[in-house]
């Protein structure tokens, strides 16, 4: 019998990073819409990425296949299925409302859809989940305004903001005043930075932000005064192996800083991030960074146990996660 996979949150996904060429074209064939591929397998050629933004050209470009709240219901519905055969037990799954409703999707329809397969996570995959709405930082502050307010009828369905997309030139002070929003209407705040921008994004994303994890996070390395501050600080990074090596982050696996990260102290998990497009889900990350990196089973357990620390969960289930991780045996 194969051995049952390691129990983790996955905190950094994207929801439309599952797009799987399959249901791509499945949904373009039932949305009448044209792919410029005339197959899965020439789609699947196209995913060699020379940094973030020749993946974020693609990944938009795709999106146009999802239209309906079935298309985002299914969607989500698969993700979930995949998760929970590779030991997800809960997941935060991020999702970018402008990159729809700038092709006239009403956001009700993204966040419904999406909220209609959440409901029933538990019950048919056994994994608990949340959702974060990210904002474009390639796009206006006052566009983010105005998705946070399009959003507010539904914000029960919202645990949390976060920010995503062309870093570069995009620091996380332009989204003050949203996330100072999200922070009235109580809800949680994460960032990416430092997967391509510099080590101050970080500091900004926690000062002018007031995020309590990191995504990516990888360039605070780079400042050690930084690093120190994030151990002592017990902020989560959210760290994306395959992802980093995909966009050229990284030059291979083996060189992955992860080993440093947590030698430094750093509260480090691991996940998929766009697994469609970056060669696995969160499993296949933590077999990949086993393999090339040489983790012993107490610091894949580490990881995993990191994972549900990180989240935005009650302390009871929390609890109830970490006894599952610990009473895991290794196959
Ligand atoms: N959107 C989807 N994946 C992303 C990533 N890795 N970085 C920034 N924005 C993203
Ligand atoms: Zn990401």
């Amino acid at each position: 019998m194969p051995a049952k996979p390691l129990p983790t949150a996955e905190l950094h996904l994207h929801i439309e990073g599952t797009l799987e060429p399959e249901l791509a074209f499945a949904l373009a064939e039932r949305n009448g819409v044209t792919l410029p591929y005339a197959t899965t397998d020439e789609l699947r050629r196209a995913y060699s990425f020379s940094d973030l933004q020749s993946f974020l050209d693609l990944y938009y470009a795709l999106m146009a296949v999802l239209r309906t709240e079935d298309d985002f219901a299914e969607l989500a519905d698969g993700y979930l299925a995949r998760a929970a055969a590779q030991g997800v037990r809960h997941a935060e799954i991020f999702f970018d409302p402008q990159a729809h409703t700038a092709r006239g999707v009403p956001i009700g329809v993204v966040i419904e859809g999406l909220g209609r397969a959440l409901d029933r996570s538990e019950e048919r995959h056994g994994i608990s989940t949340r959702l974060i709405m990210c904002f474009l930082r390639d796009e206006s502050a006052e566009s983010a305004l105005e998705t946070f307010e399009a959003a507010r009828p539904h914000l029960r369905r919202i645990h949390g903001v976060g920010l995503d997309s062309a870093e570069v030139g995009n620091p996380p002070s332009k989204f003050r005043e949203v996330f100072q929003r999200a922070a009235e209407a109580g809800l949680h705040r994460v960032a990416h930075a430092g997967e391509e921008g510099p080590a101050e994004y970080i500091t900004e994303a926690l000062d002018v932000l007031g995020v309590e994890r990191i995504d990516h996070g990888l360039r605070c390395l780079e400042d050690a005064a930084l690093v120190e501050r994030l151990a002592r600080e017990r902020v989560p990074l959210t760290v994306c192996p395959l992802s980093n090596v995909r966009l050229r982050c990284v030059d291979t696996l083996a060189e992955h800083p992860l080993p440093k990260m947590i030698d430094a102290g750093l509260l480090v998990t691991v996940n998929s991030d766009d697994p469609a497009y970056f060669g696995g889900y969160v499993a296949d990350n933590f077999g990949a960074v086993k393999d090339a990196l040489g983790l012993d089973h107490e610091t894949l357990r580490m990881l995993a146990a990191n994972s549900f620390k990180a989240a935005f969960l009650d302390e009871q289930t929390r609890a109830g996660y970490l006894a599952e991780v610990a009473a895991h045996r290794f196959g």
